[in-house]
């Protein structure tokens, strides 16, 4: 039985102040739901909204983490000062990461493997550009996405990992997959994980959907049968559309 995950990712968005007003307003409005929901915000804001959340079940996670124990990696964080504010969650390889920051399917890889060796559960983030959507490209790239990034990762760690698919054509544009195109792909991702591991491990596997989830369209993509949650960028920024998400 898997149980959805629903996670905001703040971006860079947020100073401690407005993290604070948020997880005031989010909790007044939270009355607990089916789903797990979660917050993860710059690394500024994570020890106040682990704080705010305490004695709820809203979960709080970091968007990025370096993959050594610690050393000399100027304006890096490591697992260990995650694990001590207590992160549940962490992101790895959002595509603008992988953008923007040079994140490749191996650091990836070193990261999730850092994470699995502690407690914090890694959200993997996988997805297309448009230009490999349109030549049919799409489920080769994101194979050797899941190859890459879970090489060497043994089976009783991956249902610790949450996969995200997000189509980078749909990230803050607006212009959300269809609900068929995103249930294809997690379906795709969850039988790609049955080849890699077996039928058990890969049911057990959380897949998120993430690419202009709005409270508009927040169900129809949470009643597809292969999708476990959403990973929500800009509306999880308002206390009460975050809410109505994670209440679809
Ligand atoms: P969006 O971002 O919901 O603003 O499209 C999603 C994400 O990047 O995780």
């Amino acid at each position: 039985m898997r149980i959805p995950l629903i996670a905001g990712n703040w971006k860079m968005f947020k100073t401690k102040s407005e993290a604070i007003a948020f997880a005031e307003e989010f909790k007044a409005l939270y009355k607990g739901t089916d789903v797990q929901a979660a917050i993860c915000a710059p690394f500024t804001d994570l020890d106040v909204l682990v704080e705010a959340f305490r004695g709820t079940a809203i979960g709080v996670g970091a968007q990025n983490v370096h993959f050594e124990d610690e050393g000399a990696f100027t304006g890096e964080i490591s697992v260990k000062m995650l694990e001590e504010i207590g992160v549940d969650f962490c992101i790895v390889g959002h595509s603008e990461r992988r953008q923007y920051f040079a994140e490749t399917d191996e650091t990836v890889n070193l990261k999730l493997k850092k994470l699995l060796s502690g407690s914090i559960r890694p959200i993997m983030c996988v997805g297309e550009s448009l230009e490999q959507r349109d030549s049919g490209a799409l489920f080769d790239f994101v194979k050797s996405q899941l190859e890459g990034g879970l090489a060497g990762i043994a089976p009783e760690y991956m249902k610790k990992i949450v996969v995200a698919y997000e189509p980078i054509w749909a990230i803050g544009t607006g212009r959300t997959a269809s609900p068929e195109q995103a249930e294809e792909m997690c379906a795709f991702i969850r039988k790609t994980l049955i080849e890699m591991y077996d039928e058990a491990v890969a049911d057990e596997v959380i897949i998120q959907y993430g690419g202009s989830v709005k409270p508009a369209n927040a169900t129809e993509i949470m009643n597809q049968d292969e999708i476990d949650g959403a990973l929500v960028g800009g509306a999880s920024l308002k206390a009460s559309d975050f809410m109505n998400i994670v209440d679809f």
